[in-house]
């Protein structure tokens, strides 16, 4: 695994955002069918919302694009807190075929669901990706305590090898509702991992990630190509390494 990260700090947001369409467009290009895992959060929004609107909408081969998710709240699909909600209505209700949509459903137990949606990885994996990583690109935020996806410092899940999905009861942030993660292996099975941070209020989680406090976002890397960080200015702790 390439532990290396790259950080690029752009001027604002919406340079982060562009920025971002730029690589997820680079990454989708090359495959036959692409594979994306979203995150969730505010931070990812002006992405989504750019991808569903020209000159983006037009750029993006959305038949051969399958979208997936990092992690779920465990609330009804269309409550305001749901992840996948948010990407839905944000894009890809709008630009992708239903049949690429790949969302976690938080209809069953976190359990019952975690294990279905590794099921769900795993046939995706072996029928449609025969020899390549799991994801062309996974998009991540970060936590102010460090978390990423749903992997809190010192949590269940966070030391998890073997399953790709785990089922988290306590959040200790909020929302404080149980969650379903990825787990960092299985969030590491791609091609590009591609962090977005924007904000100060991001910068002090940022400066203990790149002096490599102990933190869940310190310990995820992409394991078959780069681990890239976009950083807007004010999230930028002017140490990036
Ligand atoms: C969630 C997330 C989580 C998020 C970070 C950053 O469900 O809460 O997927 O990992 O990405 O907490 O959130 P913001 O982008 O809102 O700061």
């Amino acid at each position: 695994m390439n532990m290396a990260r790259q950080t690029i700090v752009l001027a604002d947001p919406a340079a982060v955002a562009e920025a971002a369409a730029r690589r997820l467009l680079a990454c989708v290009s090359d495959v036959p069918v692409a594979a994306v895992c979203l995150t969730g959060g505010s931070s990812p929004k002006l992405l989504y919302e750019l991808l569903a609107a020209a000159p983006w909408r037009g750029r993006i081969p959305w038949s051969r694009v399958h979208w997936f998710l990092g992690d779920e709240r465990a609330v009804p699909a269309d409550d305001p807190l749901s992840n996948g909600r948010m990407a839905r209505d944000a894009f890809l209700d709008r630009c992708a075929p239903p049949g690429n949509i790949h969302m976690i459903s938080p209809a069953t137990a976190p359990g019952d669901a975690a294990r279905a949606y590794q099921t769900l990885l795993e046939e995706f994996g072996r029928r449609q990706r025969p020899g390549l990583p799991l994801f062309d690109l996974v998009l991540l935020g970060i936590g102010p305590d460090g978390h990423v996806a749903s992997l809190f410092p010192g949590g269940a899940g966070l030391a998890e090898r073997a399953r790709w999905v785990v089922e988290v009861d306590r959040a200790p942030i909020a929302p404080f509702v149980p969650r379903i993660s990825l787990t960092l292996p299985c969030l590491a099975n791609t091609r590009e991992m591609l962090f977005l941070a924007t904000g100060e209020a991001k910068r002090d989680i940022m400066r203990r990630i790149f002096a490599g406090e102990n933190l869940p976002a310190t310990h995820a890397h992409a394991e078959h190509g780069d681990t890239v960080w976009l950083l807007d200015a004010a999230a930028d702790p002017g140490k990036a390494s």
